[in-house]
């Protein structure tokens, strides 16, 4: 019987896409105000949801406690209250977008599981925009 487990977290931090690479009115036609160069800050929501079979001991698919600690340690610790661009080594060179950081925290969180575990990050950057993603 496998079960998906789903634990919902939330960090602050500010970003700006862009490329330095392209000129400013590329940027702007592609980024528009996401492209401003002070920066904006989003109130993610995370969704971390894990797939696998029920342990007969324990009668969890993954503990929830292990979970809790991991995310506050790997994710919430790395990302709050931080500016994606500035002080997140993972975005220096990588455009911090809704799609990249769910892509970042997957990186981050999968080798913490078991490796039977499958792994799915929806990851909210406003109320009405999220993305997915699970690894593939
Ligand atoms: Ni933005």
């Amino acid at each position: 019987m496998e079960v998906t487990v789903n634990r919902k977290a939330h960090f602050n931090a500010a970003h700006r896409l862009y490329r330095k690479d392209w000129s400013a009115e590329k940027n702007d036609a592609i980024f528009g105000k996401c492209n401003n160069p002070n920066f904006h800050g989003h109130n993610y929501e995370l969704i971390v949801s894990v797939t696998g079979e029920i342990d007969k001991n324990t009668g969890f698919v993954v503990d929830m406690k292990v979970l809790k600690k991991l995310i506050k340690i790997e994710i919430e610790d790395a990302l709050d209250h931080k500016n994606l661009n500035l002080e997140v080594p993972e975005f220096k060179e990588l455009n911090p977008t809704a799609e990249n950081i769910a892509v970042v925290i997957y990186n981050k969180l999968k080798p913490k599981l078991n490796a039977k575990l499958a792994l799915e990050i929806t990851l909210y950057e406003t109320p009405r925009n999220f993305v997915k993603y699970s690894g593939k």
